[in-house]
């Protein structure tokens, strides 16, 4: 007999029949004859009753299903007399795979502080928070396959190892196999070129670039896969590893990127609602931070759009007490972002057209010369969880856009080739994955969406 998750296990289906279940030991009491087992197996938010008769041989099994115990139990599925569960298992047959010892078992019965939890990252996991967060993972990353799979995007893998940095911005890590005792110089610097590559080589920070060349070929690809930022902000917002999908299309302009994000936000909403609804419904009760008629309503709504120019002068007349302070042609802080979001808008918004100054070499210059196409997706409590821009396709305005701001021309030869020959308009951005969980799961901290978070000085798991 196959071993049934709880997940399929619990529906009159299964009333009458014998089963087997796995899982861990929640919680055990003992009662006028009985002892009830609570079981959890990871496939879904309800947990199992289990029901040992004192009279029933396995009873003998009972003193040793701890916290925390593996167990495997053979019994019939019924519904249960007592309230609190629609159905239970009478068990005959216990096996006790793995024993915990409760006095050391970190995972108590009482609540724990997520904070606590991150310390115990390999087995947290285990409790209802993050049972619910990573299946709403789980749900939210096969529902981003199936958008772009549907219409007609093709998956593309870009590397992890690369010698470019896609966002200009200086926050990469080094990858390198150079012996730090005895680096190799030349002229006093390190002379890479007795490196691995020959040259320096880095941890991706974006597939942008080479996302651009497969949809100058293939039309309309995306990415999905881990990208890596050695920004030092210790923030609740930012990872040093977190993962990205980045759609991009070619005949495509910033309207088009801007319905797509539209489209695929919405989606994902929709799909978590329908996928997840127990999960939500856990996490709304238990942090009051989300709300699932929120979250129905947005996979509804048009979202709403305001320029960057708008945005700033939307911050000026407020009389908010701004730590940053408000100047056009200075980037939007989070205290800003959140500003609009809440204050001016009153949630999710999208902001176009920022000064060239503030974005990446690869954004395509507005007819006013000063502002670029770009568009960031700002949403309440966690700001920009969207950032893309329709590209520069005009070799000459790239050329010197680059050489303006220091972006090597004779690195990136092969992105100029994409304008040389048979150049289109084109477009994309980046979802950070991450973000978009802690929204829809209403965390406050970003490390609590992702099963080993990356942040400066933390790399325990
Ligand atoms: O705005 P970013 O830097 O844009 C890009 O990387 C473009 N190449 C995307 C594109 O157009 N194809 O990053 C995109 C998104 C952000 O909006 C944010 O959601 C997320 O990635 N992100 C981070 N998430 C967690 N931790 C960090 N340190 C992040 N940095 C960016
Ligand atoms: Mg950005």
């Amino acid at each position: 007999m196959e071993r049934v998750l709880i997940k399929e296990l619990l529906s009159d289906e299964y009333i009458g029949r014998q089963v087997i279940v796995c899982g861990w030991v929640r919680t055990r009491r003992e009662s006028k004859g009985f002892a009830f087992l609570i079981i959890s197996d990871g496939s879904s938010q309800d947990t199992l009753q289990v029901v040992v008769s004192n009279e029933a041989n396995c009873f003998e099994q009972i003193q040793k299903c701890n916290t925390g115990a593996s167990v495997k139990i053979k019994g019939f599925l019924r519904e249960s007399p007592a309230k609190g569960q629609r159905y239970e298992v009478e068990a005959q047959e216990i096996e006790v795979i793995g024993e915990s010892d409760p006095e050391k078992y970190p995972l108590q019965k009482k609540g724990h502080t997520l904070e606590f939890l991150r310390e115990i990252s390999h087995l947290r996991a285990r409790t209802n928070t993050f049972g619910a967060i990573f299946r709403i993972r789980n749900v939210l990353a096969n529902a981003i396959h199936n958008f772009f799979q549907d219409r007609g995007f093709l998956w593309v893998h870009t590397p992890i190892i690369t010698s470019s940095d896609c966002e200009g911005a200086g926050e990469l890590f080094s990858v390198t196999t150079l012996d730090f005792k005895n680096i190799p110089k030349k002229d006093d610097m390190v002379d890479y070129s007795r490196d691995f590559f020959g040259k320096p080589a880095y941890l991706t920070v974006s597939g942008q670039l080479e996302a651009e060349f497969l949809a100058l070929s293939l039309g309309k690809v995306y990415t999905f896969g881990p990208t890596f930022r050695a920004e030092n902000s210790n923030t609740t917002r930012h990872l040093s590893e977190f993962w990205m999908i980045e759609p991009e299309m070619a005949f495509a302009d910033l309207k088009d990127d801007m319905k797509l994000a539209e489209d695929f936000l919405r989606y994902l909403f929709k799909e978590v609602i329908i996928k997840c609804e127990k999960e939500l419904l856990f996490l709304q009760n238990q942090y009051k931070r989300i709300s699932l008629d929120e979250i129905s309503k947005l996979s509804d709504t048009n979202f709403n759009h305001i320029t960057y120019t708008e945005a700033i002068s939307e911050l000026k007349k407020s009389k908010e007490n701004f730590q940053f302070t408000v100047d056009w042609g200075k980037d939007l802080q989070s205290e800003h972002e959140k500003y609009l979001t809440d204050k001016v808008i009153g949630g999710p918004v999208i902001v176009t057209d920022y000064p060239k100054g503030v974005k990446a070499f690869y954004m395509r210059l507005n007819n006013d010369g000063i502002t670029v196409a770009a568009m960031d997706v700002l949403v309440p409590k966690v700001g920009e969880i969207i950032g893309g821009s329709q590209r520069e396709e005009r070799l000459e305005i790239l050329e010197n856009r680059m050489e303006e701001i220091g972006i090597s021309i004779e690195n990136l030869q092969w992105y100029l080739d994409l304008r040389r020959f048979g150049t289109v308009p084109h477009a994309g951005f980046g979802l950070g994955f991450e973000r978009l969980v802690q929204y829809i799961t209403g965390m406050i901290n970003i490390r609590d969406v992702i099963p080993c978070p990356r942040a400066p000085g933390e790399i325990g798991f």
